[in-house]
């Protein structure tokens, strides 16, 4: 049998009566790690709301399957109690709730009952010793003065402790560092194996320095123009994205439509 996998097929999604998404063709397999890359305003960002389940992004035709069950149908929060882990882009701040008891509330939400707090403690040990995390770090506040750096720390910890099936993490407009750049590939890297899959989304070719996907889409004007295995992001570095766009890419009276 072949494991559950994220299956996006033909999206067409349309925010604030302009359609953003006009065809997308994705599946990501759990237990591999799937890169999409892009230019800037290509729909990445789309996508992973569109995911997301946030109102804005009205889906207008195709369909998104999610170990075989239609994700379209369920609720952000079924989405995720259902296995799927979206990483917040812009986090929110939450002074007077500590991350300690933001992780507990969150474990709590998915799993929808509550969690031992010896089993809590447990895991949260384990997640921090994989995530080479400093103890006093949980007893902040969620956010509040958070780095850049930090909050993808958060993020990552998050991702750990509620141990998802699938995780779409949107890196794109995080005004990543390296530093963070960083925090998130060692988080995804030391998170990944048979039970994860990842699809990773950025514009940034240098992520991939330190996440190695076996799989990387390129998405233009809402579509995916070509996928191919490690030796395109060897492209993307050397040639950017006009040499891929040229050979892939839609002609060009294939521009987006405004909305009447
Ligand atoms: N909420 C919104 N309201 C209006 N337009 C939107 C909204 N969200 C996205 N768009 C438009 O959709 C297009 C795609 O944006 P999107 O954020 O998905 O791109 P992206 O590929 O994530 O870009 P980046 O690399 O800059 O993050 C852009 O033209 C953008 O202006
Ligand atoms: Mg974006």
């Amino acid at each position: 049998m072949s494991e559950p996998s994220l299956l996006i097929d033909n999206l067409h999604v349309t925010v604030e009566g302009r359609e953003i998404l006009r065809g997308v063709n994705l599946t990501v397999p759990r237990g591999e790690t799937h890169a999409l890359m892009g230019p800037n305003g290509s729909g990445k960002s789309t996508l992973a709301y569109t995911l997301m389940g946030h109102p804005k992004y009205k889906v207008t035709a195709g369909k998104v399957l999610w170990k075989g069950q239609s994700l379209l149908d369920l609720t952000p929060d079924q989405r995720a109690k259902s296995g799927l882990f979206l990483a917040f882009q812009y986090p929110v701040t939450v002074p007077g709730v500590s991350m300690v008891n933001f992780l507990r509330q969150s474990l709590r939400a998915v799993r929808g009952k509550e969690v031992a707090v010896r089993d809590f403690r447990k895991d949260l040990k384990s997640a921090m010793d994989v995530l080479k995390m400093d103890n006093q770090f949980v007893t902040r506040y969620l956010n509040d003065g958070f780095s850049g750096g930090e909050k993808k720390r958060a993020e990552m910890l998050q991702m750990a402790m509620l141990k998802p099936e699938m995780a779409i993490l949107d890196e794109t407009d995080s005004g990543l560092d390296i530093d963070a750049l960083r925090i998130v590939s060692e988080g995804v890297n030391s998170l990944a194996g048979p039970e994860l899959g990842v699809l990773i989304i950025t514009h940034y070719q240098r992520i991939l320095n330190y996440i190695k996907p076996q799989h990387v889409h390129v998405l233009y004007r809402g579509r995916v123009i070509v996928s191919g295995g490690p030796e395109l992001v060897g492209r993307l570095e050397n040639e950017g994205y006009d040499n891929i766009i040229k050979e892939f890419g839609p002609a060009d009276d294939d521009a987006p439509q405004a909305a009447a």
